[in-house]
């Protein structure tokens, strides 16, 4: 699983890296922010890229299936079954949600409540995946999620933040992984978290979300023509965000010259 404790510290250990370190640090701080979007299928590292990337910019991080996994939480626990678009809906209207950065752990709170590890299990994944592909419920998060990267300066990440959410993003990602590897990761993940899953049912698990959230009618995950396609099977951690980071780095300066 990948150290996202360790971040940055890798970043001038190889010649590879060294420029992208190198663009990064010579970056002036007038540097105009942007927004950059990581969507992508579910396990490929997107939550690891995405939190160590803001970091290494100074930039917000905002986690868009959290966001969705919130409504799927307090759908169940009120009862409310998850087919129930118009129930849903409503709940995604009225949904008071913050994140804060607590140590390296992006805590997330629906009202007073920390739903932070209630939001990860593999129940609540199915169920985020299933209330996000009513249209109404996605109408409803939009303005949340727009409200939270307004101003620029935030790397997001979900299925469809590079093609709905902020399609004017300057920096666009499509993070992917094999089937296989996505799976090991995400077995991994939740071992690290206390939770042990066994490995074919996530593996099954994982290739039904991934099926639903890429053939549901309205913002399927797909990438957007303009995102630039990232494979981290065979790479890790810090090389896919050394990667990211140089191609942030050229998109704001043409952002800074732009203004
Ligand atoms: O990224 P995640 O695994 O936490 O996302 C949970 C579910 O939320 C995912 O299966 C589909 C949905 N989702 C979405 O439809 N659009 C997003 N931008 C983010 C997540």
């Amino acid at each position: 699983m990948y150290n996202v404790t360790a971040h940055g510290a890798r970043a001038c250990d190889g010649h590879a890296r060294l420029s992208v370190w190198a663009i990064s640090c010579m970056m002036p701080d007038a540097m105009k922010p942007v927004v950059v979007t990581i969507d992508g299928p579910a396990g490929a590292g997107k939550s690891s890229v995405a939190k160590l990337l803001a970091r290494r910019l100074g930039y917000r991080l905002l986690d868009t299936g959290a966001i969705y996994r919130a409504v799927a939480l307090t759908a169940r626990d009120q009862g409310l079954a998850w087919t129930d678009a118009a129930g849903c809906a409503a709940l995604a209207h009225a949904l008071d949600i913050r994140f804060a950065f607590l140590g390296d752990t992006n805590h997330v709170y629906v009202g007073d409540r920390d739903v932070t590890q209630a939001i990860r299990t593999p129940e609540i994944s199915q169920g985020a995946s299933q209330v996000s592909a009513h249209p109404p419920v996605r109408a409803a998060l939009l303005d949340i999620q727009r409200r939270l990267g307004a101003g620029g300066g935030v790397v997001v990440e979900g299925r469809d933040t590079g093609t709905v959410v902020f399609p004017a993003a300057q920096a666009k990602f499509f993070l992917t992984a094999s089937e296989t590897e996505r799976a090991r990761r995400r077995v991994a993940e939740l071992a690290a978290a206390g939770t042990t899953v066994d490995y074919a049912a996530t593996l099954r698990e994982i290739s039904d979300r991934d099926r639903r959230d890429a053939t549901r009618d309205v913002a399927p995950m797909v990438a957007a023509p303009d995102a630039v396609l990232v494979d981290s099977s065979a790479q890790t951690l810090e090389e896919v965000v050394d990667s990211l980071a140089g191609l942030v780095a050229v998109r704001q300066r043409a952002a800074s010259g732009d203004q």
